[in-house]
């Protein structure tokens, strides 16, 4: 398959940012773009830059698993967050308003219906199209470095292997050969967007995730490694948890793990 490799030019020309992706590291291949910038190479960076690669050789996903990706056919970055305050005190809505930013993006270039799952898994037509990774470095108690890394399957034709959940790619839901760059610019765009809204409190990220979460209301599992819980996804509380009514009756909050609608 004609695959081609990332031209900055193309990208640049649309970004419309002052922060995100205005510094920018493209690389070939690595073991993983969250690894690059939570490594000694991210110190010397400035807040926003992104980590870009055609090809991961250890590419991370949430809880352990692995995430693989066709070299130059999708979208493989992670975005530096230095802005130690912004960290400490918006940790949760990063999380929430990335995916939310993603969905954004593929609602505006292709008018998909993106649903979101919690924590940060973005589908489409029920199967996942991107995932999001989050892991940071801290010094003393305040974390120092946040690295938000991102996968979009943007023009892989097949997925093999086994998945936790079904994948898909734009190109396999649309029938067509996608431009990296102009999906990738819109991400960014829109993520310094819904990240400048933290400011004025925290009801945009949360309303716009409620809207596009089909759990809120479902019987669900929550997995965390050997435990399990069942209850019904009552609601995505201000924190950005998931509040579960569990079978006694009793209202806990989750913040870990794994949700599945469970039938
Ligand atoms: C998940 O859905 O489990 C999260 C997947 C995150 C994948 C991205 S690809 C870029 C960045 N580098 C990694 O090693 N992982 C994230």
């Amino acid at each position: 398959m004609e695959t081609k490799l990332f031209d900055f030019s193309r990208f640049d020309i649309k970004l419309e940012t002052v922060v995100l992706g205005r510094d920018f590291v493209y690389l070939d291949e690595t073991d993983s773009t969250n690894t690059y910038l939570l490594s000694e190479e991210g110190d010397d960076k400035p807040n926003g830059t992104v980590c870009f690669a055609e090809k991961q050789n250890k590419g991370r996903g949430r809880l352990e698993r692995t995430w693989s990706s066709l070299k130059s056919n999708n979208l493989t970055f992670s975005i530096l967050i230095n802005d130690s305050d912004f960290i400490a005190k918006y940790l949760n809505f990063i999380n929430l308003g990335t995916s939310l930013a993603i969905a954004q993006a593929l609602e505006t270039l292709f008018q998909f219906t993106p649903e979101l799952k919690w924590p940060n898994d973005v589908l489409v037509n029920g199967k996942k199209i991107s995932g999001i990774l989050l892991e940071s470095s801290s010094r003393g108690n305040s974390f120092n470095k946040l690295v938000v890394g991102i996968g979009v399957n943007v023009n892989q034709p097949v997925f093999h292997g086994e998945y936790n959940l079904t994948p898909t790619s734009v190109r396999l839901e649309l029938g067509t050969l996608i431009d990296r760059e102009r999906l990738l610019a819109e991400i960014l765009n829109n993520l310094e967007e819904v990240y400048s809204t933290f400011k004025d409190g925290t009801d945009y990220v949360l309303n716009q995730w409620r809207n596009r979460c089909k759990m809120i209301g479902e019987k669900v599992t929550v997995r965390d490694g050997d435990k399990e819980l069942y209850g019904i996804f009552t609601e995505i509380d201000d924190n950005g948890y998931i509040l579960l009514q569990t079978e006694r009756d009793e209202f806990q909050t989750i913040n870990f793990g794994d949700v599945s609608v469970h039938l």
